[in-house]
């Protein structure tokens, strides 16, 4: 039987912007519930509720203080049984995100850890004599003097982020009691931040230093070890196993060969992973070093992963999260084709074989946002980033033209819900971004041929058709450096997919396919003509045919 998260479409939420109920500038829980019947309305079956655990916010709540309380601002543990109740009653089940690679330096165990070398938790965390050369996702050294204990802390992420030691077994199970909590509250699974680094490497080598590099690179020591595996059978066996849920790893680095051990269904880890192979087409080495989107190599890695996780594993699919930029403006146009690019990334994306991730503002076609200087940013990244960089000597320009493309603030902004915001009555916590007045929900609604019914239809496709859930996939045009075109089929049914990366127009013909027997699409933004043999194909046209 096919599990249900396989016909699924998952919505991410990214609490802190999607809608205040109370003016504070701030979205929260109640904010949420009130907007359940749009979300039912474009019909997906799942939420992935970003971290709202009480936290700091040091890196807006993937910095958690305590894993049994609600942040304040987003509400009350009542809040949250309401919205578990409410969502459930609109057909969505709510998935937590899990940050268990590290807590917040503010946490207790960290707290005792820190000022005295025989506290209890000390081992909950990795504290070493002397640092090793690893450097932080964040900018500068993984490590930080703890003037107390007179050592160093390790922290992948900021200095508020102590990593956790998964060797310590009592950590570990008092992580499994917590999860299993909140699971008994009804929540339908967990989305797993950065899960495939929990396990170190326990000798701490210095990682590889490039020329010209601060610090080394830790990732073979850290990401990916084979104890992740042991861990999370363990997690596996101890929280999830009587129960039907969904769980989703972040996991960076993997490769198809990695996420087919991680999901496949035998040996009981996780339903599925995310990927970065395809977020990292458009950057050269770190992700700020920007290069154009290379189509092909694009094409490639989606057919990879198509092929390989085909009855092996299971793909996720996505194009944003809160922590990538807009697509719309990355890999399409957000100008003269935006509605139209957004459609046929939508389409393009949508088609494949996995469980489809909308990030919120990605159904109406939300766009990266014009910042005007660095004091508009609020993420910790962004701004780390920035003071290094000018430390280093790079001007202040070239420094904001890379956080420009790539600033994890662009997926942040408010929600647009109507021409005046919608997202608060107060200030919101970060700008709202000003083409609110074009570019909202409400507008969306009321217009029949809005990205939003795009988005509609591919859910229903992924919930209705076999085609869609099991068909295989086979890449056609593979050289070709504007269109991506694709086959998916099953026992019964060939689909054709067709998606223009460009703003130019083809005329196209299939050694393979017979284009006259192509009959009405299946979807379509408009874009795409048939004509005796030929494919007709208009800037960011797309389309899915039965053949
Ligand atoms: C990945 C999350 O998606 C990101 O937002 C966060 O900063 C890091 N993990 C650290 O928790």
């Amino acid at each position: 039987m096919t599990a249900w998260w396989k016909k699924s479409s998952v919505y991410q939420i990214y609490p802190r912007s999607f809608q205040d109920s109370n003016g504070d500038g701030i979205g929260d829980l109640q904010g949420i519930m009130q907007r359940l019947p749009y979300l039912e309305k474009l019909g997906i079956d799942i939420i992935w509720l970003g971290p709202i655990y009480d936290s700091p916010n040091d890196d807006n709540g993937y910095d958690i203080r305590d894993y049994q309380k609600i942040q304040k601002e987003f509400g009350s543990l009542d809040d949250f049984k309401q919205l578990v109740t409410a969502a459930k009653a609109h057909g969505i089940g709510i998935m937590m995100d899990l940050v268990v690679n590290h807590t917040s330096d503010e946490h207790q165990w960290f707290e005792e850890a820190r000022s005295s070398r025989t506290s209890k938790y000390r081992d909950y965390y990795i504290f070493k004599e002397q640092p090793n050369n690893w450097g932080s996702f964040f900018s500068g050294s993984a490590w930080t003097y703890n003037e107390p204990t007179d050592d160093y802390y390790l922290h992948l992420f900021s200095t508020k982020q102590p990593d956790l030691n998964w060797e310590n077994s009592e950590m570990r199970q008092v992580i499994y009691d917590m999860m299993k909590s909140w699971l008994k509250l009804g929540i339908v699974g967990f989305r797993m931040d950065v899960i495939n680094l929990i396990a170190k490497d326990e000798r701490f080598p210095d990682g590889e230093k490039q020329d010209g590099e601060l610090y080394g690179d830790g990732s073979p020591y850290y990401m990916n070890l084979l104890k992740v595996h042991d861990y999370l059978k363990e997690m596996y066996k101890e929280v999830l196993a009587d129960g039907d849920y969904v769980t989703v790893g972040e996991t960076p680095g993997t490769t198809p060969e990695s996420a087919s051990v991680f999901t496949n269904p035998h040996d009981k880890e996780l339903s599925m992973i995310f990927t970065f192979e395809h977020m990292d087409v458009d950057s050269e080495g770190p992700k700020w070093h920007h290069k154009p989107l290379d189509l092909v190599a694009l094409k490639q890695i989606f057919e990879r992963w198509q092929r390989e996780l085909h009855g092996t594993g299971w793909n996720s699919l996505y194009w944003n999260n809160h922590d990538q930029p807009r697509v719309v403006s990355r890999f399409g146009q957000d100008g003269k084709y935006r509605v139209q690019s957004a459609k046929m990334l939508a389409i393009a994306l949508h088609l494949m074989q996995g469980t489809p991730y909308i990030y919120q503002g990605e159904e109406i076609g939300m766009t990266n946002v014009d910042f005007q200087s660095i004091d508009e940013y609020r993420d910790i990244e962004t701004l780390n980033y920035y003071e290094e960089q000018l430390a280093n000597g790079k001007t202040a320009e070239l420094t904001l033209q890379d956080i420009a493309r790539k600033s994890r603030d662009h997926a942040r902004t408010p929600m647009q819900w109507d021409e005046t915001g919608g997202f608060t009555t107060g200030t919101p916590w970060i700008r709202m971004n000003d083409n609110v007045t074009q570019i909202n929900v409400k507008a969306a609604l009321a217009d029949p041929n809005s990205i939003f019914y795009t988005y509609q239809q591919l859910i229903q496709l992924r919930k209705n058709e076999h085609i869609v859930q099991h068909g295989t996939f086979e890449l056609l045009l593979k050289e070709h450096p504007q269109l991506f075109v694709y086959k998916r089929q099953d026992e019964q049914r060939t689909w054709l997919v067709i998606a223009n990366f460009s703003e130019q127009t083809f005329a196209q013909n299939f050694a393979t396919v017979d284009v006259t027997q192509l009959t009405k699409a299946i979807i379509t933004n408009g874009g795409v003509r048939i004509d005796g043999e030929i494919i007709h194909i208009e800037p960011y046209g797309a389309a899915v045919f039965e053949v």
